[in-house]
């Protein structure tokens, strides 16, 4: 359905599982209408197809691998087609391939493929829909980073291809944070916490609603909202 013009378009990538999931679930019930990346179509509406039917009406699934350059831009386009625009982006999709390899031997294809997912992925989809909201002066960009992500993480052996893709991540929401200051469109990190997901495993102390809802706030923030902010449970929280 196309959006009403004082709805809300928003893209949350990796939308199809995990934290993604439920971000797209709690800004659709918010009155957003909200694009739900997935990689995979099918896998995005077998997932849409289980939610509440009342929501079904405010989401569209559109494939989107975030590492593709075509299928971004085709995501992009078809939403703007659809809706006229994208008022916010959740740059949620993530990949944690090193866990427990020590970064002196992680595999350079992994680390490849880390960046080019947790950082590239997000700076690509920011650079596609940071035009259109500096024209309308209204932007919220979402970037899901992690504990990981805080600089003195790296203080720790292990972990290297993720540790830098959120670290790298969050210096990527400092510099487009200040790029865009004062043209109203604001730029935040979040870490989850620790989250029961495909990623977080079933130990993991959050569930995936809890996970989503620092996302959801950031991306809902007031006008003169914060920007260039590091959060965790709603809170600003040291690089
Ligand atoms: N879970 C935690 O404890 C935790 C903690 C800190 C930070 N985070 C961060 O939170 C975010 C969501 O994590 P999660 O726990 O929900 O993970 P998850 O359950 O593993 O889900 C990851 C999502 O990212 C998608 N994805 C991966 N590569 C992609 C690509 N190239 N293009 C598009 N989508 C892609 C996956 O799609 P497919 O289904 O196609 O694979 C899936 O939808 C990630 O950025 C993660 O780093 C999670």
């Amino acid at each position: 359905m196309p959006a009403a013009s004082s709805d809300r378009v928003a893209l949350v990538t990796g939308g199809n599982r995990g934290i993604g999931l439920e971000i797209c679930r709690g800004l659709a019930e918010a009155g957003h209408f909200v694009a739900m990346g997935s990689r995979d179509a099918a896998a995005g509406a077998e997932a849409m197809s289980e939610l509440d039917q009342k929501i079904q009406d405010r989401l569209i699934v559109v494939q989107l691998d975030v590492t593709d350059a075509e299928s971004a831009r085709n995501a992009v386009a078809q939403i703007q087609t659809r809706s006229g625009r994208i008022d916010v982006l959740v740059n949620n999709a993530g990949v944690y391939l090193d866990e427990g390899v020590p970064g002196s031997s992680v595999s350079i294809d992994v680390v490849e493929t880390t960046l080019r997912t947790n950082l590239i992925g997000a700076l690509r989809l920011a650079q596609l829909v940071i035009p259109g909201m500096r024209e309308r002066r209204f932007g919220r960009i979402v970037n899901t980073s992690s504990g990981y992500g805080r600089c003195d993480s790296t203080d720790s052996g292990g972990v290297l291809a993720y540790k830098l893709s959120k670290v790298a991540l969050n210096g990527m929401t400092r510099v487009l944070a200040a790029e865009l200051r004062g043209s109203g469109v604001l730029v935040n990190a979040l870490d989850p916490g620790w989250v029961r997901t495909r990623m977080g495993g079933r130990s993991a102390s959050r569930s995936p609603r809890e996970g989503a809802d620092t996302a959801i706030y950031l991306a809902t923030l007031p006008p003169n909202g914060p920007t260039g902010v590091f959060f965790r449970d709603r809170r600003q929280i040291p690089w």
